[in-house]
């Protein structure tokens, strides 16, 4: 159906020091249930690039990652040839100014680290677009969801963005279940709660409709 699906999947971890870095709880479980299910309805051939995570599905070509940087380097080398890209990966969005190659120490009381930002690997994606491929995006939100959403949406010229609303009652992150909804420039779509399996199916229900109609 597809001639290459691209997903990128799990944390990123970006090196403080040789022993610490900064990562976010992201399990990977989302991309890798996106992976499992292409390959089960046959849909195309995935490449799936992971940051650190113990999802890793099979009978895919995996590329694994550490960095932001790392992974838009590998992004950027199967994108073009990609006709759905999903990006589920959750990239920290800072990284240390400065590595330092020795333990830094704790010797005061307070330190002060510098951070910058990462390169938003969808937001440049979504600039080189192609009328022929559907780029999928997710969000995590916790105010102002929906106006953040079509935000997103336009700003990184999606045909999907999977919103998650953080909250105690669905923290996402790390779970096995969770309850998103479905925003594309034609509406929004609530989900029910219901596992990440079932989601990734449901995702995938969208995509195949989306390439239908375009
Ligand atoms: O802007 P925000 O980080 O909320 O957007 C989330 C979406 O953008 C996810 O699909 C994520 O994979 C992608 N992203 C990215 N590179 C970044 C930050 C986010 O590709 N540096």
């Amino acid at each position: 159906m597809f001639k290459k699906i691209l997903i990128t999947s799990g944390p990123t971890l970006e090196p403080i020091d040789p022993v610490r870095y900064i990562s976010n709880r992201s399990s990977g479980r989302t991309g890798y249930y996106l992976a499992m299910e292409a390959r089960m309805r046959n849909l195309g051939p995935v490449t799936f690039i992971t940051g650190p995570t113990v999802h890793l599905p099979t009978q895919v070509e995996v590329v694994q990652v550490e960095t932001a940087q790392e992974m838009r380097t590998a992004v950027g080398g199967h994108f073009r040839s990609s006709d759905v890209i999903i990006m589920a990966a959750a990239v920290s969005d800072y990284r240390s100014m400065k590595y330092y190659p020795d333990k830094m120490k704790k010797s005061s009381e307070r330190i002060t680290l510098e951070l910058v930002k990462t390169p938003d690997i969808l937001l440049e994606i979504g600039r080189h677009k192609r009328k022929n491929q559907i780029l999928v995006g997710f969000a995590a939100e916790t105010e102002d969801i929906f106006a953040n959403a079509q935000r997103k949406l336009l700003a990184k010229n999606l045909d999907l963005l999977v919103l998650n609303e953080i909250s105690d009652a669905n923290p996402a992150f790390g779970n096995e279940e969770n309850q998103v909804y479905l925003v594309r420039p034609d509406g929004v779509r609530r989900l029910d709660k219901m596992n990440k399996a079932h989601i990734a199916a449901v995702i995938w229900d969208d995509i195949v409709s989306l390439a239908g109609h375009s």
